[in-house]
């Protein structure tokens, strides 16, 4: 297997805080890895430095074997480094369809210069995710779910190579978690790379070829789902607490 990214020695400060500390750890193609961690452990602060709109205090970003660490966020969009944002944000005056053609105008390579294209392509992206029957609505007409699938959406039209997925899955119930998994595990099939952060155990168990666990900014765990979960460091760290 070869790595499609590979973290080195990352740390991330903001003032006095260590956000990220010392993490490494490196990707394969093809790999669906599962990010977990409490509150403010630093997963989001890590998507941001993957996807380029943080920089980094110290360490390297290798995607496909050549340092990304000085590139904006759009020349590794370009790469193909695809993520979602946990925080939604749609543009709310424009539709569905529109908001997801807009990531097919910006994205891999130089994107698709052509309206049309890009709507075509959208329109592929949105049948993907299960939004079809949106594509006219405007954005802000949608709900928590709908936002989810929307954020997915907007990410795969930008034709990743790697998608990074923050908490695609918080807030929606059980039914709707499946149909989320049904889309990973789809976008994956598809020959896409996957780091997804999320906190429904069951789910990332599921879904996650290897399991990474981040608390207070550094790595305490890494390796396949059913050891990390029943790791005594892990458990006390973090799901002890869940369950408590
Ligand atoms: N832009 C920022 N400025 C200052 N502190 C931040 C900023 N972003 C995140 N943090 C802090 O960094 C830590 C990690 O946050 P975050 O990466 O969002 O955690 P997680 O996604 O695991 O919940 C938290 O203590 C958070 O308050
Ligand atoms: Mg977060």
């Amino acid at each position: 297997m070869s790595a499609i990214l590979e973290i080195v020695h990352v740390t991330r400060r903001f003032a006095g805080l260590v956000a990220v500390n010392d993490v490494s750890f490196a990707l394969n193609e093809g790999e669906i890895l599962g990010v977990i961690g409490p509150n403010g452990a630093g997963k989001t602060t890590l998507v941001g430095l993957i996807s380029g709109t943080l920089p980094p205090s110290s360490g390297d970003i290798i995607f496909k074997g050549r340092s990304v660490t000085s590139l904006p966020a759009f020349r590794r969009a370009r790469l193909g480094i695809g993520r979602t944002f946990q925080i939604m944000r749609p543009f709310p005056g424009l539709s569905v369809l529109d908001n997801v053609a807009v990531g097919a105008l910006f994205g891999y390579g130089r994107g698709t210069p052509d309206l049309e294209e890009a709507r075509q392509k959208a329109r592929r992206n949105l049948e993907f995710v299960g939004l079809s029957r949106f594509a006219d609505h405007l954005a802000d007409e949608l709900g928590g779910p709908g936002r989810k699938r929307l954020e997915l959406a907007k990410a795969l039209a930008m034709e990743p190579k790697l998608l990074l997925c923050d908490e695609v899955m918080a807030g929606l119930n059980h039914v709707e978690i499946d149909e989320v998994i049904g889309v990973i595990r789809k976008v994956r099939d598809s020959g896409i790379t996957i780091l997804v952060i999320e906190h429904v155990i069951k789910a990332i168990k599921s879904l996650s070829d290897r399991l990474l666990v981040i608390h207070h900014g550094e790595k305490i765990a890494d390796g396949v789902p059913d050891a990390v979960l029943s790791d005594k460091t892990v458990v006390e760290a973090y799901l002890g607490k869940r369950r408590a």
